[in-house]
Order: structure tokens, then C-alpha cells, then sequence
């Protein structure tokens, strides 16, 4: 895995598809980010509301420098072509380095939800990630009640791999997550989502 390429490309990293940008996360995008953090409809299966100075704080670290360290989060921001309005984000990050493997996550909100725009920007990150980066394996998590977001998984090509029993408090109660997974050998990328783009073209 070309953990140093991804580094040096995140700066300016842009995947275009035929319907979204997806594009390196910048300091502009934190009022999105902020306002996503506190709809309820958007983080009903992500986390419970949170103090705003933590949330302030979150959306700031996402526009920081990405080094590549396991477990540190690159966001990038989905923008459809359409409005050209930043709709939502996806974002990954290594879990062990050694074993080219990343998580990866999603979000959008709900003014644009099923219009395609998560799966293609899925499509476009974990394109990216298998092909550019050499990524050997990627896991995406969510609570078992999500199932907009498990069902995209499945979409994408992921297996469930795991039910985790009540591994995440939300809302309440106890919450059983689904672990999905897809290996690299397994990546086809859907031909309706558009060419890749060369970062350096944008
Ligand atoms: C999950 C999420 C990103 C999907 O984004 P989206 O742009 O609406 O999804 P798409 O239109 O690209 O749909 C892709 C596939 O996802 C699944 N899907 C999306 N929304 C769904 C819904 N409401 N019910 C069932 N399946 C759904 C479908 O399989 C769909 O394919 P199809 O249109 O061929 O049926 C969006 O619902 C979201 O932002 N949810 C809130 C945040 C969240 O929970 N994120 C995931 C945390 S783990």
C-alpha cells in the first residue's frame, strides 16, 4: 500500500464521476459539516448529539493535514455537479498500515439522499483506494438498524462479514453493528459511475 502517495496527493485529491466530485475536505466545508453533525435525521445511526465545542472541534481536525497514521480520518466532501453545493462527505483511514487495510464511511444530507450520489461517491474513494493506493482490503461498520447504509455496502460489491452484538450505544439502547468487507481482488467498479480523474487535473 502506497501509504506515502495518498499523503502527498491528499492536499489536492479530486475523483470525478458522473454525477459527483468527491474532493479533499477544506476549512470551508466545516459549517456543512457542523450543521450535518446536528440534524438528527443525518446522525441518527452515527452517534447521539454531542457538546458543540466537540463538535466544532471534529469538523476542524477533518480540515487539518492527513499524515496517514492508522486510525486518523481523511475526509473529502461530495459535490454533486448539479449545484455544485457541498452535500455531505466520505472518508477513510488505515487501520493497520502493514496490512493494507482501511475503513471507510459516508454521509450525505437528506435533501439529496437517493439520488445516487453516496454510492457513486463510495465508488470513486474505494476505486481509488484499491487501484491508486493498493489498498488489499476495505471495511466499512454501521449499526445494524441503518439499513440505508448496510444495503449501500452491499451495493458496492461488500460481504457482511461480522454482527458485533451490542457494540454501540445510540438513541438509548444497545445497538448491534455490521462489519462489511471487500477485498481488492473482489473491486469491480460500476462502469456507469464516470472516469476517474487525475488529481492533478483538477
Ligand atoms: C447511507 C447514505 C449515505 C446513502 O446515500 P444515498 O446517496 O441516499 O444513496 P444512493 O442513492 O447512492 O443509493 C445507493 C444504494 O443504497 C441503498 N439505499 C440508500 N438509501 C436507502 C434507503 N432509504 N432504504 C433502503 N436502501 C437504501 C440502496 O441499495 C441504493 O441502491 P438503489 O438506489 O439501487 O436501491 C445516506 O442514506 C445517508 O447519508 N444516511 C445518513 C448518514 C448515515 O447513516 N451514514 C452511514 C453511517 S454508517
Amino acid at each position: 500500500m502506497n501509504l506515502t502517495a495518498l499523503a502527498t496527493e491528499a492536499p489536492t485529491l479530486a475523483l470525478r464521476g458522473a454525477k459527483v466530485l468527491v474532493r479533499r475536505f477544506t476549512a470551508a466545508d466545516i459549517p456543512m459539516v457542523v450543521a450535518q453533525e446536528n440534524d438528527r435525521a443525518i446522525m441518527r445511526w452515527i452517534r447521539d448529539p454531542q457538546p458543540a465545542a466537540e463538535v466544532q472541534a471534529r469538523a476542524e481536525t477533518m480540515a487539518a493535514p492527513w499524515r496517514g497514521a492508522d486510525g486518523e480520518w481523511l475526509a473529502c466532501t461530495v459535490v454533486p455537479h448539479a449545484t455544485g453545493i457541498p452535500a455531505g462527505i466520505v472518508v477513510c483511514r488505515v487501520t493497520v498500515a502493514a496490512h493494507a487495510t482501511m475503513e471507510f464511511g459516508y454521509r450525505l444530507s437528506q435533501d439529496v439522499h437517493r439520488r445516487g450520489f453516496g454510492f457513486e461517491a463510495c465508488v470513486l474513494l474505494c476505486d481509488h483506494l484499491f487501484t491508486q493506493v493498493g489498498v488489499h482490503k476495505l471495511v466499512a461498520l454501521c449499526v445494524a438498524d441503518n439499513e440505508p447504509s448496510w444495503r449501500l455496502m452491499v451495493k458496492l460489491g461488500m460481504q457482511r462479514e461480522a454482527r458485533l452484538r451490542e457494540y454501540t450505544h445510540l438513541d438509548g439502547a444497545w445497538r448491534d453493528e455490521f462489519v462489511y468487507g471487500l477485498l481488492a481482488r473482489e473491486w469491480q467498479r460500476p462502469a456507469a459511475t464516470g472516469v476517474l480523474a487525475n488529481p492533478q487535473s483538477h
